[in-house]
């Protein structure tokens, strides 16, 4: 079993060799996790990101591909990125075109894309101000950006009992189903450290983009962010 974890400054080698490490079970892992409730928060994802046929979307931080499998239902062309070669094999399965693309260079040409989503992804890059700065580059102009993040829970109760449980549980659970539990230690360490909805609309305008706007989901576990440039 491997047993890798990056750290809070989310260096991308530990990063990507992190994810290589829990590919095998990611995605069993994560609807264990959540209660199942990621296939919902993946559904959200796709709506809020209003997709059709004639679309060309950028999944970035795709992993598996279960996030652009989701999307692609839309009719839409989607294109799963990820830099974790590891996390793309697992996903080899996935009928989507998939490329090896670092987030914070990502070989795309400016103005490429009607639309950009990254789920579960921007909390683990080196710098998320430089990761907006590329989505906001490739997007055409009126691109639509969704992003879905773990977040902090809006009921002062539940957010305790919420904290206690990543804190304590989670990683002995993580224990039991994942093919690298360590990385579920990092997920704890890196919920508690990333910015609340209203910290991340304002990095999210401070990158440029218009009409920035998000959404709960579970309440406040998830967010989804709105914007478009
Ligand atoms: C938690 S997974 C999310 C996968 C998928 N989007 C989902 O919703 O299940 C996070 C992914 O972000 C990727 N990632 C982290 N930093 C990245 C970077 N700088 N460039 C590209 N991918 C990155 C990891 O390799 C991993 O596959």
């Amino acid at each position: 079993m491997t047993s890798t974890r990056a750290g809070l400054d989310k260096a991308p080698a530990d990063v990507a060799a992190m994810f290589d490490g829990v590919a095998r079970r990611y995605d069993i892992t994560n609807t264990v996790l959540s209660f199942g409730q990621d296939r919902g928060w993946r559904t959200a994802t796709r709506h809020a990101l209003g997709l059709g046929p004639g679309d060309v979307v950028l999944d970035l931080a795709a992993g598996t591909a279960v996030s652009t499998e989701e999307l692609a239902q839309s009719g839409a062309h989607c294109i799963a990125a990820d830099f974790s070669l590891g996390m793309l094999k697992a996903g080899h399965k996935r009928p989507v075109p998939k490329v090896a693309a670092d987030a914070l260079t990502l070989p795309f040409a400016d103005e490429s894309f009607d639309a950009a989503t990254i789920s579960f992804g921007l909390r683990n890059v080196a710098s998320v101000d430089t990761a907006l700065a590329e989505l906001y580059r490739v997007l055409k102009p009126a691109g639509r950006l969704v992003i879905c993040e773990f977040s902090t829970p809006v009921f002062g109760p539940f957010r305790t009992v919420y904290m206690e449980y990543l804190m304590k549980a989670l990683p002995s659970v993580a224990t039991k189903v994942s093919s690298n539990p360590e990385a579920y230690v990092y997920l704890a360490e890196s919920i508690r450290a990333w910015p609340d909805q209203a910290g991340l609309a304002t990095k999210i305008a401070s990158a440029g983009f218009d009409s920035v706007r998000w959404r709960n989901l579970t309440g406040g576990i998830a967010a989804l962010h709105r914007a478009v440039k």
